[in-house]
């Protein structure tokens, strides 16, 4: 429901930001619809991983590059956690640093999910995904420690290191009764040697569109209501 509300924002024209995640295959779907029945034309977007881009070639939505698209005029992409203020956790399907260039690339973001995926306060269900560089990547466990996590290193269901599309691995560091403040800890990330991103949104989403058993409704980026 989310992912074709989303796409009925779509206009012809548009450049678009193009996110990842099973709710958002739902919106290339009816986007991919909407321009083979020629509803929406003149519409490109920039895929946040290689899946989306897989997607999008099937869909026959056109695609581009950000040198080629940017600044582009909406992002359409999922969460893994909305806190109020519309600041997201993401990165639970590996994409979190595309995600968050193509994101910053975009004039607006809007965020498609479901209302279990809405919290009082960051990192309440959801660990924040850290994608680091695979030099020394285990030195940056104790130091995530002192951070107040409880950091993992993702594996798949054979214990094989899991790879984001940038060939880096991705420590999911779970904060036992949420994040005190996340923008410090973003910082913090971001200045640390090796972490290549985390998956700490924040105020880059404009608007939520939120499915649930009464239907949709949207979020503004004022607060959650
Ligand atoms: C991908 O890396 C993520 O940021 C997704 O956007 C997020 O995990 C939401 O995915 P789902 O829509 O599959 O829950």
């Amino acid at each position: 429901m989310a992912g074709r509300d989303a796409a009925r924002t779509v206009g012809s024209g548009m450049r678009l930001g193009l996110g990842t995640g099973s709710t958002v295959a739902h919106f290339l779907e009816s986007l991919g619809a909407r321009i083979a029945r020629g509803d929406v034309t003149d519409v490109a977007g920039v895929p946040t991983s290689i899946r989306t881009g897989d997607a999008c070639r099937r869909l026959g939505i056109p695609l581009g590059t950000l040198e080629e698209l940017a600044p582009l005029d909406l992002t359409v992409d999922g969460a893994d956690e909305v806190a109020p203020g519309l600041d997201l956790i993401k990165g639970l399907g590996g994409a979190l640093l595309r995600e968050k260039m193509v994101a910053q690339a975009s004039r607006r973001m809007i965020v498609i999910v479901d209302d279990t995926k809405i919290v009082d306060r960051l990192g309440q269900t959801a660990p924040v995904p850290v994608e680091v560089v695979p030099f020394e990547f285990a030195s940056h466990l104790v130091w995530f420690t002192r951070l107040g996590a409880d950091p993992v290193i993702r594996r798949d269901g054979e214990g094989v290191m899991y790879r984001t599309d940038n060939a880096n691995l991705i420590v999911d560091c779970r904060f036992p009764g949420g994040i005190d403040d996340p923008a410090e800890l973003e910082g913090r990330l971001a200045r640390r040697a090796g972490v290549v991103e985390s998956g700490l949104f924040l105020g880059l989403a404009d608007e939520a569109i939120v499915a649930g058993d009464g239907g949709v409704r949207r979020i503004g980026g004022e607060g959650v209501s």
